[in-house]
């Protein structure tokens, strides 16, 4: 069975005093649960206040980005070397904000990808449709190509060492989640299109749900057989939902097939 994980993704929120407070708040409650494993992707600037603090906790710590290049000209760029010298486990990249914001595109995603595993940490690849495409039917399409560039970049072997994040556009920030059964549908896909180049390496990569995941919602959709956790917004935040988030994970029976 894929052990589940919860990764809290702060996005571009926090401050020292409310990180600090919040990881006061959180850490406590996170040391006595068993059952699977926690991070927090934290901004940039807090990647050292936040590794200080995680120190002797079960909490591993992720950036939410890199730089696709290994370093020099590019201002205002932070690269996967420079992250992993602050103990990142985990960076996220193609996150739909990245995407739609900053303009990443499938094949830049890709090279951060190889970047962050080329640094000997695990890429969160996040993958997902906007509304209109999940309404124009192309779910499948858009989230199998946003896969394909990084086994095209990268070798399908490197996949084994990812972790892949559905995040419907249309759930991100919205309080709109998806249903269980239809996370488990793409998630049930995307396992399938692994499997289909690698059975074995495709039973073994989680595929994390994220968008407006909360403590009330959580434990239905990690109960399904292909949501291995989940990639938490605005809910990791808030110490007494990201714990019960975590709660949920970590109790989650598992395994509704549909
Ligand atoms: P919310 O949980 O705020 O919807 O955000 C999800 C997300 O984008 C996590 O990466």
């Amino acid at each position: 069975m894929r052990a589940k994980l919860v990764a809290g993704n702060w996005k571009m929120n926090g401050s020292l005093a409310g990180n600090q407070a919040l990881l006061n708040a959180a850490l406590p409650a996170l040391a006595s649960v068993r059952g699977a494993d926690f991070a927090v992707c934290v901004p940039f600037p807090y990647l050292a206040q936040v590794q200080q603090a995680l120190r002797g906790q079960k909490v591993a710590l992720g950036a939410q980005d890199v730089c696709q290049f290994e370093g020099g000209a590019y201002t205002g760029g932070v690269s996967a070397a420079m992250v992993a010298e602050f103990g990142c486990r985990y960076a996220i990249v193609g996150h739909s904000e990245r995407r739609s914001v900053f303009g990443d595109t499938d094949e830049v995603v890709a090279e951060k990808f190889a970047a962050v595993m080329q640094h000997g940490m695990t890429p969160i690849l996040c993958v997902g449709e906007t509304l209109a495409e999940r309404e124009g039917g192309v779910t499948e399409t858009v989230v199998a190509r946003q896969l394909e560039a990084i086994v095209k970049r990268s070798g399908i072997a490197a996949l084994g060492k990812s972790v892949i994040a559905y995040e419907p556009v249309w759930a991100i920030g919205t309080g709109r989640t998806a249903t269980p059964e239809q996370a488990q549908a793409v998630h049930a896909y995307l396992r399938t299109r692994v499997a289909a180049v690698d059975p074995r390496l495709a039973d073994q990569v989680p595929i994390l749900y994220g968008g407006s995941v909360k403590a009330g919602n959580a434990a239905q959709l990690f109960a399904m057989a292909d949501v291995d956790g989940g990639l938490i917004g605005g809910a990791s935040l808030v110490a007494d939902e990201f714990i019960a988030i975590c709660r949920a994970a970590a109790g989650a029976k598992d395994k509704v097939t549909i």
